[in-house]
């Protein structure tokens, strides 16, 4: 029994560190980290208690990496959504995302709304990619939004307005990578997540590693504020 572990979120951090270990350009980090995605997201369409995979891919301030790098990011994920499409559909996988995609060019754009109809009516994983995603500019956005609807600010009417409100409150946070910080990732729904931090380079983490933190969090005394 123990806690129920609905909601997942990992800061997949260390593809670079990974590459630069072996030699390799940061880029090949990057590439065998989508392998990862797949695996992981895999793992929790089958897993019984998560509903919801909320993956951190690119951050706000991710844009602040050389041109090369981003554009690379970029076109790895437009070449992920077209390759893994049959992996979504076997797996019944609904793809969503987080994050101002305004950003991002019109064919990735596209590419990501296709993903999105193509698979909205499945149930049994959500899989919710952030993508030029920023906590703070999230909470931002929502306050804005009830100003200019003359609405009060309140934890209830700002909790419902921030983008990521349908995906509900995070349990188990994973920050792979060795790094123990947040980098602006889900601040509101993570108030009262477990946190979980491990030295794994996200290209090596797999769904054992996963499964053992699933296991510690089950063990966990969750009081959300009581005794
Ligand atoms: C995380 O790996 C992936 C993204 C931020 C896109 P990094 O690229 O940050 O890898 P390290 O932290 O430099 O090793
Ligand atoms: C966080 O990793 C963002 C993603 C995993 C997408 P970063 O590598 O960007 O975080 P910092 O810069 O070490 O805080
Ligand atoms: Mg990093």
């Amino acid at each position: 029994m123990g806690n129920i572990a609905r909601h997942v979120a990992i800061i997949m951090d260390g593809n670079g560190r990974w590459a630069q270990e072996r030699g390799l350009k940061r880029v090949k980090g990057h590439e065998r980290g989508a392998e990862a995605v797949r695996s992981i997201t895999t793992f929790a369409s089958n897993h019984p208690e998560i509903e919801v995979l909320t993956l951190y891919a690119f951050s706000t301030e991710n844009w602040k990496r050389p041109k090369m790098e981003v554009d690379f990011l970029m076109k790895l994920l437009n070449r992920y959504l077209k390759n893994e499409t049959q992996t979504y559909l076997k797996h019944k996988i609904r793809f969503e995302t987080v994050g101002d995609l305004s950003r991002f060019s019109p064919a990735l754009r596209e590419q990501i709304e296709k993903m999105k109809s193509l698979t909205k009516n499945f149930t049994r994983l959500t899989q919710v990619l952030a993508l030029n995603y920023g906590s703070q500019d999230e909470i931002a956005r929502a306050a804005r939004k009830l100003c200019d609807q003359k609405r009060e600010i309140t934890v209830e009417t700002l909790g419902e307005s921030i983008e990521s409100a349908p995906f509900g409150p995070v349990d188990i946070l994973i920050r792979t990578g060795g790094d123990q910080r947040l980098s602006n990732f889900l601040l509101w729904q993570c108030a009262y997540a477990e946190l979980f931090f491990t030295p794994t380079l996200w290209p090596d983490f797999n769904p054992d590693e996963l499964d053992s933190i699933i296991s510690q969090f089950k063990r966990r005394v969750r009081r959300f504020g009581g005794i």
